[in-house]
């Protein structure tokens, strides 16, 4: 009777542990296209602009690249970037490795802009409004 109890208390904290841990661990769902990438993108690079504003170092977070994702009906094909989608990678990961991030940091908006000029001009306001003056850098 008192191996039961025992195997019954010892089964029950066993669910109350696996649910726990479960719980402390947040699932990250990939954006599974374009659109949503780039949604992902501009929080991210709001969020490293208010570190580079404190002078504070980001952390690099978990991103979905933009190479290969179906886009939506609002732009035309988007095969002509793919190359310059896997540049841009790299480009990003830089911000998060040099010596002077603000300046990295400028040039991944840059590039953000100059596609979007051509392809999708809503979102260059808030692009525009991140740049980091000359005098700070
Ligand atoms: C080489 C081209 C290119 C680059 C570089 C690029 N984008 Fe985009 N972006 C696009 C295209 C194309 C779309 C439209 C995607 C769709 O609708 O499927 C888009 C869409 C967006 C949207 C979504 C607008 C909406 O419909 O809600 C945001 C926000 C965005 N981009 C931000 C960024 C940011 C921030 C960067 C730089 C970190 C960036 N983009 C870099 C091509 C680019």
């Amino acid at each position: 009777m008192k191996r039961l109890l025992i195997v019954s208390v010892a089964i029950l904290l066993g669910f109350a542990g696996i649910t726990l841990f479960l719980s402390d661990r947040e699932e990250y769902v990939p954006p599974d296209n374009l659109r949503e990438a780039m949604q992902e993108r501009m929080t991210d690079m709001l969020r490293v602009h208010e570190a580079l504003s404190n002078d504070e170092v980001p952390e690099q977070r978990q991103l979905t690249a933009f190479a290969g994702l179906p886009n939506s009906i609002h732009v035309s094909d988007v095969s002509e970037y793919q190359d310059f989608f896997v540049i841009f990678e790299n480009m990003y990961g830089d911000m998060f490795t040099s010596e002077n991030p603000k300046q990295k940091f400028n040039i991944v908006i840059q590039s953000c802009i100059a596609c979007h000029q051509n392809v999708c001009p809503g979102p260059l306001r808030s692009m525009n409004r991140l740049i980091f003056p000359a005098t700070e850098l």
